[in-house]
């Protein structure tokens, strides 16, 4: 089903991981009020912060980690073994991780206490990341040309939808929802350490000085690069290529500026304009 494309809501999604059953069913998910839960479009920090939630439940100590893969540990609600995963998760409290969009997935969240992060990236850094991910994985369209990509990306058309909608819908759910935390790759990147204090503390799972320092030191960039359980490299080459590039590839704030030219970054500013002007949101792209 590599090259099967499911469209639901408007939205394409990989038929690799997708059915319309599995989209259906996570609309329908009976979350619970213990669940945590990691929502991001892809390519901004969702693999870090399931990395920095799993440390954060095991206080610091990698064993789990570095031995059970990502996605038992947080699986993704809408791929079509996510009720299996779930079940064989040794994660407590469970962590579920999505990519829907907050039309989609928020009546779904209404009324429960679950526990949500959204992480989101500076979309210049989001679209180059996504360009270079499209090489590997096989389950993704081609990526055509830079400029072609990112035409695509800034029309919502690439798979997983509008980055826009995306950012817009969730992020514009924060002053309502008490139950969501909005981290951002750039604070990762900057302070680490004062993001895990503060996931910690949404999770009420407040840690010790020396157990914050360990979760710090497992997910560093150079730490998950290493760790077949959180960079992909136990995903066969037929359906992510491993020849063409990591994974786990810069890690950088900023390496749109080895995409963009100057003539892409005033297209990229013009709808960026446009398409933010009801959105106070304050980005770092360096
Ligand atoms: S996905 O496919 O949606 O799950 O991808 P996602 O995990 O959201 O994003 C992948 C990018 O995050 C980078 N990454 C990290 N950067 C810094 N530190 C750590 N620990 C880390 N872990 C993952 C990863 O390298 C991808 O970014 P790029 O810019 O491509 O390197």
């Amino acid at each position: 089903r590599l090259d099967v494309i499911e469209t639901f809501h408007g939205i394409l999604f990989p038929g690799h991981l997708h059915t319309q059953d599995s989209l259906q069913l996570a609309l329908k998910f009976p979350f619970q009020d213990t669940d945590i839960v990691i929502v991001s479009y892809p390519k901004s920090g969702t693999t870090w912060m399931q990395e920095i939630v799993s440390l954060i439940s095991s206080r610091g100590d990698p064993q789990v980690s570095q031995t059970v893969p990502n996605w038992t540990r947080a699986p993704w609600l809408e791929h079509h073994y996510f009720a299996v995963v779930l079940e064989a998760s040794p994660t407590t409290p469970r962590v579920i991780t999505s990519h829907l969009p907050h039309h989609l997935l928020g009546p779904t969240l209404q009324g429960s206490k679950a526990k949500v992060i959204y992480v989101s990236r500076n979309p210049k850094d989001v679209a180059v990341s996504f360009y270079h991910f499209h090489k590997i994985a096989n389950f993704l369209p081609e990526a055509g040309s830079f400029p072609e990509f990112l035409n695509r990306f800034l029309e919502g058309t690439l798979h997983y939808g509008s980055w826009f909608d995306h950012i817009k819908g969730w992020t514009s759910q924060t002053a309502t929802m008490n139950n969501l935390l909005h981290i951002t790759y750039e604070e990762m990147s900057l302070d680490l350490h004062g993001v895990i204090k503060r996931v910690s503390s949404h999770l009420h799972s407040p840690l010790l000085e020396d157990e914050i320092n360990n979760c710090v030191k497992h997910c560093r960039f150079s730490s998950m690069k290493d760790n077949k359980m959180a960079n992909y490299t136990l995903v066969p080459a037929d359906i992510m290529d491993h020849s063409k590039g990591s994974f786990m590839r810069k890690g950088k704030i900023g390496d749109w500026k080895s995409m963009f030219t100057e003539e892409l970054n005033q297209y990229f500013k013009s709808i960026f304009q446009s398409k933010m002007e009801d959105c106070a949101l304050e980005f770092v792209w360096e």
